[in-house]
């Protein structure tokens, strides 16, 4: 036979029997069988590549390794969903959604197991997959296409083709014989274990090298498509029966509930259930099923109004509490924590838990030596109940609170009436650690490559002590340093730079201001408009504005009447930062009171920066074709937005027209 039309055969054989193993549980060769005709498929391959094609089975790990991953902007948002914890949120659901439709008919439900995992979008174009991404922050996620690609129940080809464009939406996970095995390897080779299965998959599925991402045992179930409206099907069913004919792995567990009550029975079948699951659960996702109606009910800010999750009820187990650690936090806030013998809570393994402050300690009466209950609730870190006072035999030692700051031995203070301790000196090395950290994390400036690690191993090497320091960074202190490299070193110099021009509010929520977040910090911008008039401050100046109380007044004239502040925001001046404030009212700002959507690429400028320019000019962003919408902006190749807007009679500007509408 023609090695060209064997090696086209051998790929459509061996993803057909990858998605009978992967996808349908269903193995029909042995192993051995399917190395073979793989190995096959790499001969001809190695012979002639040029005929490699990217849904060949050998292009799962094709990827190099990257340095950084790039951004997705998700054409349509990936919300998150709201919690259930009882039967009646779940009557209280149904409740706000009858409302919302003006109506007494209750709708029918799908239900379906919440995996434990990390949500992905995977979009495919013609059948064929080009693009995987993390969530992130709903808006903006990473692109980790190669590491995706490795993950075997992930088609890289749809098995229709006559979709343009698909963007499904799922989750990748581990299951628990997957971790177990992970974990026991990583005992071995000495790294740190996976705490529960959602850390697994992010762990993995954030690697730079897809190469260690290939090695990871990851699966993947389909939930949704990004735009019901996109796809023919009625409702959920239909779209999952499209889904699976497509070859995309979909939950067994998925079930049609025609009313709410329904619901109640599967979510205590699936409780009884989800410990015999291979992988871990952590609640019931219910969804209305129609789709029409998902659209009238459309989504809140984070989550749609059409689905709510149904989380299980909390885990406990009991443990030893072995010592009590106290750690010093970024205000100087002493907090201790519990360091607890490893316990399993439910498929997490446990080893620590805050006890908040001290009050906390002598409330619950707690010892070191004393078995305790412990529990996790959802995504909640875990705490303690209480102690098993049966179980004391006299060995266990009260709970000592320092007088000294463990870090740099200062006396601490812990003013009448509030229940933490602090260590008050600003020097203290814990408290400027910390600082640095939160002036750089994603709460703050934001500042891509100096993330935690990196801020600390800085810090150690005291090449940057004080905030100022920062922005002093040179390319030769950064570049040879232990896991930096030219590259890295680069990157966390453009990322300083970019942060040299913070909105002001940003800033302010950056410098770690007790009771200062960002709330506080809009409000300090948008009542004074500039950093200068902050120094001048009285405490009856800021209780003037509505929203800041008392303390937060005194913590921020305290904070500007610092001298070593003062000195600070100089040095950070002559380094260059100049942080922006927004101008004007939004009642006389160009776009004010307009709701813009984008659709087709744009060729001037990027999504990004062109909802910015809207943003900056007092508009607002829909989140699809609303009835709030007001213009729609069509750059090349507009989808079925175009038609929909034009049917609704919204405004429609090309790309030209709407900079020139903002005079650029
Ligand atoms: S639907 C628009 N279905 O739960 C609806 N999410 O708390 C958005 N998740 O970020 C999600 N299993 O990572 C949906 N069957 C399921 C799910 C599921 C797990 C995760 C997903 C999402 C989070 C929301």
């Amino acid at each position: 036979m023609d090695e060209r039309k064997r090696l086209e055969e051998l790929r459509l054989l061996l993803n057909e029997h990858s998605h009978l193993y992967y996808v349908l549980d269903d193995p029909q060769i042995s192993d051995g069988e399917y190395d073979r005709l793989f190995q096959e498929l790499l001969e001809i391959e190695e012979d002639h590549p040029d005929w490699i094609s990217p849904d060949s089975p050998s292009q799962r790990v094709g990827g190099v390794a990257l340095d950084k991953f790039d951004q997705v902007e998700h054409r349509l948002p990936m919300l998150s969903l709201e919690n259930a914890f009882d039967d009646q949120d779940l009557h209280a659901f149904e409740d706000r959604l009858l409302r919302f439709l003006l109506t007494d008919k209750a709708p029918a439900y799908m239900t379906e197991p919440k995996l434990d995992g990390l949500a992905v979008e995977l979009v495919y174009e013609n059948g064929l997959l080009i693009q995987g991404s993390t969530r992130g922050d709903g808006i903006i996620g990473e692109d980790i296409t190669a590491q995706l690609r490795t993950v075997p129940s992930i088609p890289l080809r749809l098995r229709k083709r006559d979709i343009p464009r698909l963007e499904v939406r799922g989750e990748v996970f581990m299951d628990r014989g997957g971790l177990d095995k992970l974990n026991r390897q990583r005992a071995k080779d000495g790294e740190p274990l996976f705490a529960n299965p959602r850390n697994a998959a992010a762990g993995s599925l954030r690697q730079l090298d897809p190469k260690i991402t290939a090695q990871r045992p990851l699966r993947f179930f389909v939930y949704g498509i990004a735009e019901a409206a996109d796809t023919k099907c009625a409702n959920q069913q239909e779209m999952f029966k499209l889904l699976a004919d497509l070859g995309l792995p979909v939950n067994s567990l998925t079930r049609y509930c025609p009313d709410m009550s329904t619901v109640i029975a599967r979510f205590a079948e699936l409780s009884s259930l989800r410990h015999d699951l291979a992988y871990e659960i952590d609640g019931m996702v219910v969804k209305v099923n129609d789709f029409s109606l998902q659209i009238r009910l459309g989504a809140k800010s984070r989550a749609p109004r059409w689905a709510i999750a149904y989380k299980f009820p909390a885990i406990q187990a009991t443990t030893k509490i072995l010592k009590v650690d106290f750690q010093v936090g970024r205000t100087g806030a002493i907090t201790p924590v519990a360091i607890l013998a490893p316990v399993d809570v439910g498929g997490v393994m446990v080893s620590r838990a805050t006890l908040h402050n001290g009050d906390e300690i002598l409330r619950k009466d707690l010892r070191t030596g004393d078995t305790v209950l412990i529990q996790r609730a959802g995504d909640v870190i875990p705490e303690i109940v209480k102690a098993v006072v049966d179980k004391r035999n006299g060995s266990e030692k009260a709970i000592v609170f320092p007088q000294l700051c463990p870090v740099c031995s200062h006396p601490l203070v812990k003013p009448e009436g509030e229940a933490v301790t602090r260590c008050p000196n600003p020097h203290c090395p814990a408290q400027r650690l910390a600082s640095l950290v939160h002036f750089c994390s994603k709460a703050g400036l934001d500042i891509e490559g100096l993330g935690k690690k990196s801020v600390e191993q800085l810090f150690n090497l005291k090449l940057i002590r004080d905030l100022p320091d920062i922005f002093q960074l040179k390319k030769e202190d950064l570049a040879t340093l232990e896991g930096w490299g030219d590259k890295s070193a680069d990157n966390a110099l453009t990322g300083i730079d970019a942060a040299k021009t913070p909105g002001l509010s940003r800033f302010l929520a950056a410098l770690g201001i007790r009771y200062v977040g960002e709330v506080t910090a809009a409000l300090l911008e948008r009542s004074f408009h500039s950093l200068e008039k902050l120094f001048e401050l009285k405490i009856v100046d800021l209780l003037e504005i509505e929203g800041l109380g008392e303390q937060a007044a005194k913590s921020i004239v305290d904070y500007f009447s610092d001298a070593s502040v003062r000195e600070m925001m100089e040095k950070l001046h002559e380094a260059g930062v100049r942080p922006l404030v927004m101008e004007e009212e939004e009642g006389d700002l160009l776009l004010s009171g307009e709701v813009f959507l984008f659709t087709g690429s744009l060729k001037k400028m990027s999504r990004t920066e062109a909802k910015k320019l809207v943003k900056d000019n007092g508009g607002q962003i829909a989140s699809g074709i609303t009835k709030k919408l007001t213009c729609l902006v069509v750059g090349e190749k507009p989808g079925s937005k175009l038609q929909k807007a034009q049917e609704k009679g919204k405004k429609v500007l090309t790309e030209d027209e709407f900079l020139l509408l903002l005079n650029r």
